[in-house]
């Protein structure tokens, strides 16, 4: 019996969804035609989809404050968007339209940060949130954001060590977090995160050092578990180690008031994604406010730095299929205008699976497939959906008419800076100075720099932030 791409999708899983659904056998996300965007713009395409994001910052917003009014939490949630999983001025520009406050990462970030404020598109009392191991230039940049007038920038040490160079900063008071390290995941190659101060030596370390300090107050707990904001076992653990670790700092520290649970909160990634969001953050939020509770200690205002979670499902990639190619009698690949290796580089790095599915030809039959790049990369393949199951698309027209086209979804976190697309790079680290070394026939060496390092100018630049008039407009 033959069916449609359609049937497959109907009886496999709920659709239409919010986002996804199908009009004349076309795919439509958030009501727009893709056909449409493809006929004006061609393949292949990088898109981004603003709205969504006020709208993940405002969900995120409820899903917090509706937990802590289920739990009587008095104090107040501050969501701060974590930078680095997008720098792009459209994107920041969008999160700041949501009152949304930053955490940065790097050096490059404070740039950003500085040109935001002085355009006036970042207030005065904004919360910077300082993560990252920092660099001379990084700490340059933390101190020439307090020299501009920011009030609410707070360096989150990643070290013992990082705590001298805030001493010499030329203010009155200085506040600061700690971030404390997570033990890694049960099957992690490392015991203990290398991010943060462990849990043995946070409470020495703010009674010899901060305690009584003439300039520096510890206002923050940070905690990031890496595995993301998941139900097991071993997550709670974490958290249960955080929060016991506040409660003990918070009874001989009394500037501290607030703790960062960090970013973790997963996106959809496949039609049949199940999460409850409500339910994970009801528990988090009450295992806080039960240990303040027991511990008779004022709870913490809670901060937030969800990445992912606030712009991913921002992002597709519109790609078309070349042609196809039949291996064997179970593979057949689909060989796609570009290349999924760097496009989506998550995808071989972290093995992550993207929610795809075909933009035109629904009403044609399908057939099980592997999507393969123009690399000549032996890795620029995709071969299963989430749950491990084959991937399936419509067959293609025999005569070359009506071309398949496939879209990879939320696909807009991590993954521009990840690939270097634009000359970016991951958490805006620059790409280091590059020397060509030769040797002449008598032995003697010589040295030529082919490219100097990467300065922030040209970073900025390629993320959208030297247009003035563009800055401004918003
Ligand atoms: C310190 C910190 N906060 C927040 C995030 C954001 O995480 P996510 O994108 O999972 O929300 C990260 C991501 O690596 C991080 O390292």
């Amino acid at each position: 019996m033959n069916s449609t791409f359609k049937d497959l999708i109907n009886q496999t899983y709920p659709f239409p969804q919010k986002a996804f659904e199908v009009r004349d056998n076309a795919l439509f996300f958030h009501q727009i035609s893709l056909k449409n965007i493809i006929e004006k713009f061609g393949s292949p395409l990088k898109l981004t989809y603003l709205p969504i994001i006020g709208e993940k910052i405002n969900k995120a917003k409820t899903l917090i404050e509706n937990a802590m009014s289920k739990c009587g939490y008095e104090q107040p949630y501050i969501s701060s968007y974590c930078t680095k999983s997008s720098h792009f001025s459209h994107i920041l520009l969008e999160v700041l339209k949501y009152n949304s406050h930053l955490e940065i990462s790097s050096a490059f970030d404070t740039d950003i940060i500085f040109q935001l404020f002085k355009n006036g598109n970042l207030k005065k009392d904004s919360y910077i949130l300082c993560n990252g191991f920092k660099t001379n230039n990084y700490i340059k940049g933390i101190r020439k954001l307090f020299k501009a007038g920011m009030t609410n920038v707070i360096p989150i040490l990643d070290s013992m060590e990082e705590l001298q160079a805030y001493e010499s900063f030329d203010k009155n008071e200085v506040h600061i977090g700690l971030r404390m390290a997570t033990e890694e995941a049960p099957k992690s190659e490392f015991y203990s995160s290398r991010f943060g101060i462990q849990q043995s030596k946070i409470l020495d370390f703010y009674k010899q050092k901060i305690q009584g300090h003439s300039k520096i107050k510890l206002k923050m707990l940070h905690f990031f578990v890496y595995t993301g904001i998941k139900d097991t076992k071993y997550y709670w653990n974490e958290v249960h180690k955080h929060v016991s670790t506040y409660a003990q700092l918070k009874s001989i520290c009394p500037d501290l008031d607030s703790l960062n649970i960090g970013g973790g909160l997963p996106i959809q990634n496949s039609l049949d994604f199940n999460y409850d969001y409500q339910n994970i953050c009801d528990e988090l939020i009450a295992l806080i406010k039960n240990h303040c509770i027991k511990k008779d200690i004022l709870e913490p205002i809670i901060f937030s730095e969800f990445g992912s979670f606030t712009v991913a499902e921002s992002g597709a990639c519109i790609f078309k299929v070349l042609g196809k190619k039949k291996q064997n009698d179970r593979e057949t690949w689909y060989i796609v205008d570009n290349t999924l290796i760097s496009t989506l580089p998550d995808m071989w790095a972290k093995k992550q699976k993207f929610l795809m599915l075909p933009i035109n030809r629904w009403n044609k039959n399908y057939i099980p497939v592997i999507l393969g790049g123009l690399t000549c990369d032996n890795d620029d393949n995709y071969s299963f959906t989430s749950n491990k199951e084959q991937l399936f698309l419509p067959e293609l027209s025999s005569n070359g008419k009506d071309p398949l086209y496939i879209g990879f979804f939320h696909t807009g976190a991590y993954q521009e800076t990840l690939s270097g697309f634009g000359g970016i790079h991951h958490c805006l680290i620059p790409a280091p100075k590059h020397i060509l070394i030769n040797r002449d026939l008598s032995g003697n060496l010589s040295y030529e720099v082919f490219l100097e390092e990467q300065q922030s100018n040209i970073t900025l630049e390629n993320l959208g932030y030297t247009n003035k008039n563009y800055l401004n407009c918003r």
